[in-house]
């Protein structure tokens, strides 16, 4: 493999499905599911707030809401807890007694906590319009053509499949019936010592950065034990040589938020502050992870800021709502952005007032809106994955 930026680098040539208008789109092999139904409150109407506060009061016990770090100011208020996509959909099965579980996230994660909860319970998503971009890189499809292209090079029963969290249930399934597991950006490096201990490669989905970065960084391989599955191309666009050679077969998708970060960011953040310490999410490419002081997952992160000195100077490379409200909860530290040409994750941004205000008041008109649901077959390997990442030593 070549040490390129289009090896692993964010694509040049970005997939169709990355180009669709994130959130208003209904397409049907999208993980972000079909338009919001219903009127929305005004985002201009001034009682909103006080609305939110009255339905929630109102709905007492038997509704418990999960905000993900990077939803907005606006929505965090009302989270009854925040957390990482892994640490929610715990929180959420550790709730049985909450007949409504409002999930402030994407799509993914509002399916895992439907996967991991009760049958009793419904898992609703204030907006179906909030699914993730790089989920969507790995269709069901794509990904059993994929095996079917490891099989004929002879490889497949040599393979584990590690999907990270931010992947369809479609896709965990896959992972569960085929002997993998899942991660999540804190636990990656033991999903991956466990997988290399059950066969000979991994297949990482669906994100390259974290499969490269967890692989180069963490399990001592090198960029040359790793190759890129590009699923738009006839067997994904490598030879069956390239395949066996291979110790990570990466598979190629990436966040569109984080994968925007550049070295040029880092070495821009370092010019203009001296002595700041780059802190940087695992989905950056590897090139800025390799050029940062401190990588980690957001839960990561967070620990990091609160740990830090007082004085001491951060650029973060990780979604804005989150680094802005760190800034604000250590005044007493630097903290900025890494690169101001980055901005919000368009889908977790979705999420709005106005949407939690409409789930909330119709759940006490007694309606139940945006419910996702996984169905059985696929719940039964999706949750034989995950249960394999919760007994991960
Ligand atoms: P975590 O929530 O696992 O840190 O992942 C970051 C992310 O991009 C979520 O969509
Ligand atoms: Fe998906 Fe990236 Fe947004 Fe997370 S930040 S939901 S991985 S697009």
């Amino acid at each position: 493999m070549t040490t390129t930026t289009e090896t692993y680098g964010v694509d040049p040539t970005p997939t169709p499905l990355a180009l669709l208008l994130l959130g208003r789109e209904a397409d049907p092999n999208s993980e972000r599911g079909v338009e919001c139904p219903g009127d929305l409150p005004a985002a201009s109407d001034p009682d909103l707030v006080e609305r939110a506060r009255a339905a929630k009061a109102a709905l007492g016990d038997r509704v418990f809401i999960l905000g993900h770090h990077y939803q907005r100011d606006e929505v965090i208020e009302f989270a009854d807890v925040t957390g990482d996509s892994f640490k929610l959909a715990r929180d959420a099965a550790a709730r049985p007694e909450a007949e409504y579980i409002v999930f402030c996230g994407v799509h993914f994660m509002a399916e895992s906590a439907d996967i991991l909860t009760g049958p009793a319970q419904q898992v609703i998503l204030p907006d179906l319009a909030a699914g993730c971009s790089m989920a969507d890189m790995a269709t069901a499809e794509q990904v059993a053509e994929c095996w079917d292209v490891l099989t004929d090079a002879g490889i497949a029963d040599v393979t584990v499949p590690v999907s990270y969290m931010n992947s369809s249930a479609d896709i965990k399934a896959f992972t569960g019936k085929h002997g993998g597991t899942i991660c999540t950006s804190s636990n990656a490096e033991r999903a991956l010592e466990w997988a290399f201990e059950q066969g000979q490669k991994v297949l990482f989905l669906p994100d390259q950065h974290l499969g490269r970065n967890t692989a180069v960084r963490e399990m001592g391989l090198s960029l040359d034990d790793c190759v890129l599955y590009n699923p738009h191309k006839p067997n994904g666009g490598l030879t069956e040589q390239q395949l066996r050679d291979a110790k990570m077969i990466l598979w190629r998708g990436h966040c569109s938020v984080h994968g925007r970060f550049s070295l040029d960011s880092v070495n821009d953040v370092r010019a203009r502050i001296p002595g700041v310490t780059v802190l940087v999410h695992p989905e950056c490419k590897h090139e800025v992870v390799s050029a940062a002081d401190m990588v980690g997952s957001t839960e990561y992160i967070i620990k990091a800021l609160d740990a830090a000195e007082p004085g001491s100077k951060w650029a973060i490379g990780t979604e804005l709502n989150l680094v802005r409200r760190l800034a604000k909860a250590h005044p007493d530290k630097e903290v900025v952005f890494l690169d101001r040409a980055v901005c919000f994750c368009s889908t977790m941004n979705r999420i709005d007032l106005p949407h939690l205000v409409w789930a909330l008041e119709s759940l006490v008109e007694g309606r139940v809106p945006n419910v996702i649901t996984v169905d059985p077959e696929t719940e039964k390997y999706a949750k034989a994955a995950l249960d394999r990442m919760l007994a991960l030593p």
